[in-house]
């Protein structure tokens, strides 16, 4: 396999790189530790290292040294199409260059191969009661999948340390196959009557998502191409790629520590924060009928919000000082699109207004929209308007980076996460003496 090859040519040299870095300079200091950041959710502690993707807060997401408009650019496409093959991206995670179209079909292929999707998940999702959040369904059939998991099995036979990346590469592989196929059966399942459609081995990866789905457009296939690429990998400090990287770091399989993950991305400040978007701009939309053009109401709109002690979702992160790129790639694709529909200028005239009003405020660091403020708007207009589902297809999409990273993670030997902790007299005593 072309991916099997490709990584393991590449071992030896950055293995030399790691234990050279460690053995030589293991000492050197990449930051100190604040009072404040040990409460503060460890924001800004540089304890983490990924090769895949950067985060720069004034320019956003870099994967494996390219910005988003370049990729968009760069990858190569499926014909006709304007959004690029899932499948390059991954190749791109994993072999760290950009893929020929032949090796972003390589990736496409080894899918097809490994896309069938046991019967038995789907019998544990309709096992689930009607109102289960189809978070819940997805996690719990990722997790159902480890009985498939080969990293297990081999583990267990007593496989090398140093070949432990190739059966979660395996592993990898087997499992990202299958989520288009298991996220459109959860929609269909829960808002279509059970009417499943079944895929077809003629479309790519994403855009068999756009087929099973039932959405009609064919524009439908690149937004999810777009879609998939935007919410793919953020660096490792985020909720659900730490927590992917820590599940993994005992050496548990992928699918373990992939669903863990997803019930991370399942949280309001982290993916649900898309869902959260959309609900706000539908009440936005209820309070004040077509407001598209009325700044004031909307301005109006959103201090209440914030008064009665609420985030506005979608506004604002972590790491980012400016907007996001991720958010300017799906603004531009709606001003392309449909630039006319109701939600979508609804969610641009947000960016208009919402920015000052946080830096009115005063509290948020980063008063810039994130990649949520606009996703659902985009889902709503080709009719995807189940809002609690859209949190699934980050998860789908974010399974691409996360297992990238734990693959190389286990190439490179990463060991078991264990950051020590320490009691709040402790803290207290080292403040003392400190001042
Ligand atoms: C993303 C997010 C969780 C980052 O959190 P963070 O790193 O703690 O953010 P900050 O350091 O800027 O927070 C400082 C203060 O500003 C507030 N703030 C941040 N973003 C805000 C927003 N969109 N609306 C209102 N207040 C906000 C925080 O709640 C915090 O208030 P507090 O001091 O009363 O606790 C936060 O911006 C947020 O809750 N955004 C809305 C949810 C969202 O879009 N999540 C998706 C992220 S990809």
């Amino acid at each position: 396999m072309i991916l099997k090859d490709k990584i393991r040519a590449q071992l030896p040299e950055w293995r030399e790189r790691v234990t050279k870095l460690v053995k030589e300079k293991g000492d050197v200091k990449v930051g100190e530790v604040t009072i404040s950041q040990v409460y503060g959710g460890m924001r800004d502690v540089k304890g983490l290292v990924t090769d895949i993707s950067y985060v720069d807060p004034s320019e956003g997401i870099r994967f494996r040294g390219y910005t988003i408009p370049e990729l968009l650019d760069k990858l190569p496409k499926p014909d006709g199409k304007e959004m690029p093959y899932i499948g390059g991206l991954y190749y791109l995670f994993l072999v760290g260059s950009l893929p020929t179209e032949n090796e972003a079909l390589e990736v496409e292929n080894e899918w097809k191969k490994r896309g069938k999707v046991p019967e038995y998940v789907f019998e544990a999702i309709k096992a689930l009661p009607s109102d289960a959040h189809p978070m819940t369904l997805f996690t719990l059939a990722v997790l159902t999948l480890q009985r498939e998991s080969i990293f297990a099995r081999e583990y267990h036979e007593g496989i090398k340390k140093d070949a432990y990346w190739e059966p979660m590469l395996e592993d990898s592989l087997n499992l990202t196959a299958k989520l288009p196929e298991i996220a459109a059966y959860i929609y269909r399942l829960k808002y279509k009557n059970c009417d499943i459609i079944p895929p077809d081995q003629n479309f790519d990866w994403a855009g068999n998502f756009a087929h099973m789905m039932g959405v009609t457009d064919k524009r439908y296939e690149d937004l999810s191409r777009l879609y998939f690429l935007l919410h793919s990998d953020h660096e490792s400090g985020n909720v659900s790629a730490h927590t992917t990287h820590l599940v993994a770091s005992s050496l548990s399989d992928i699918y373990y520590a992939a669903s863990a993950g997803l019930s991370g991305l399942a949280g309001p400040l982290h993916g649900l924060a898309n869902q959260e978007c959309l609900i706000w701009l539908l009440e936005v939309k209820k309070k004040c009928g077509d407001c598209s053009s009325d700044k004031e109401t909307l301005r109006q709109f959103a201090w209440d919000t914030l008064k009665s002690g609420q985030v506005i979702p979608g506004y604002g992160h972590a790491v980012l000082r400016k907007t996001d790129p991720r958010f300017t790639a799906q603004l531009e694709f709606g001003k392309k699109y449909f630039p006319e529909d109701d939600i979508f200028r609804l969610a641009a005239l947000v960016y208009d207004v919402v920015p000052d009003i946080l830096r009115e405020q005063g509290k948020a660091k980063d008063p810039w929209p994130n990649v949520d403020a606009i996703s659902g708007s985009l889902q709503y207009h080709y009719g995807i308007k189940e809002f609690d589902f859209y949190t699934v297809m980050f998860g789908v999409s974010r399974i691409i980076g996360v297992s990238a990273n734990a693959i190389w993670a286990r190439a490179l030997g990463q060991p078991i996460e264990r950051p020590k902790s320490l009691t709040t007299a402790m803290l207290e005593e080292i403040a003392a003496k400190a001042s």
